[in-house]
């Protein structure tokens, strides 16, 4: 596990040495579907392929970013939130976890975790931060929620609430118990308050065509990844007290009020927030 600290100049690491260009990554073909740069070929081969299957992935994945937002900000404006440990953060695109809160509260501390050698490559970007607040970054594995808490115990005070945000990862934990005993085990080392952040593909809009687009993807070498139902995904909210409107579709969660209110359709990312009791 590699801890980037705030106070500490990333390692200058090239992507050639570190990245292999041959395989496609979900952090890279996500990022492709974003509409960002940080892809190569075999990504964007891979993430055409997927498309081809569901079409609509690409409206998905970004009314999963536009939740990512509208989330966090409701976190640091309503909740009075300071402090975020986003998991799963991917490759630095606008609207950054530290830039939403931040631009509510400048004191707001971040503190990212991923396990991709490309996102730690970049994770310059990711720590740019307010005088006031902090940013650091963790090359670690979601399975180990520990390793997570004691690096990020650098940065963020866990005596104080946090937000727990794991967008787009628990995915990539293909069995059930697994992914709810790293909830809970995330959740266990934050006091009441804190607050639990999820997305997660479903099947619920385009189901046989996203188990498809999943067999596909779980072909290429990628890690492999699974869909959730709604209530599955609901079930990893057990141990927290769900925030309206509940487990929706990305584009449903508090979409803003200029909003066209009749051209918003259910994308296949659904979401939810919860605070610890
Ligand atoms: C689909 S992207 C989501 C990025 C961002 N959270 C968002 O919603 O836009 C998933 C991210 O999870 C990371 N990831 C996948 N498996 C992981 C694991 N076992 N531990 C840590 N990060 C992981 C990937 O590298 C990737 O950056």
């Amino acid at each position: 596990m590699t801890a980037v600290a705030d106070d500490a100049s990333p390692k200058p690491l090239s992507p050639l040495d570190v990245v292999d260009s041959t395989v496609s990554h979900s952090a890279r073909i996500w990022n492709y579907w974003l509409g960002g740069k940080d892809n190569y070929d075999v990504d964007r081969r891979v993430g055409d392929e997927i498309l081809a299957y569901v079409p609509e992935l690409v409206r998905s994945a970004r009314a999963d970013r536009h939740f990512l937002t509208r989330a966090v900000h409701y976190l640091a404006a309503e909740a009075g939130v300071r402090q975020f440990l986003d998991i799963g953060t991917g490759l630095p695109t606008v609207d950054n976890t530290h830039e939403v809160a931040q631009r509510v509260a400048p004191e707001s501390r971040i503190v990212y975790v991923d396990n991709d050698p490309l996102v730690l490559t970049h994770a310059h970007a990711l720590l740019t931060s307010t005088a006031e607040g902090a940013t650091a970054y963790i090359d670690a594995d979601v399975r180990d929620p520990e390793a997570i808490v004691r690096a990020a115990a650098g940065t963020l005070d866990f005596d104080r609430p946090v937000a727990i945000t794991m967008l787009g990862i628990l995915n990539f934990v293909l069995d059930d118990d697994q992914a709810r005993d790293i909830v809970h085990r995330l959740l266990d080392s934050v006091p009441a308050g804190s607050h639990l952040v999820v997305s997660h593909p479903t099947t619920e809009v385009d189901g046989e065509a996203m188990t498809g687009a999943v067999d596909y993807w779980n072909s290429q070498g990628t890690a492999p990844m699974r869909l959730r139902t709604r209530d599955e995904l609901a079930r990893l909210f057990d141990r927290v007290t769900l925030v309206e409107p509940g487990v929706v579709s990305c584009s449903r969660w508090r979409p803003r009020e200029d909003a066209e209110l009749g051209r918003i359709v259910d994308v296949t990312h659904f979401c939810g927030v919860g605070v610890k009791p």
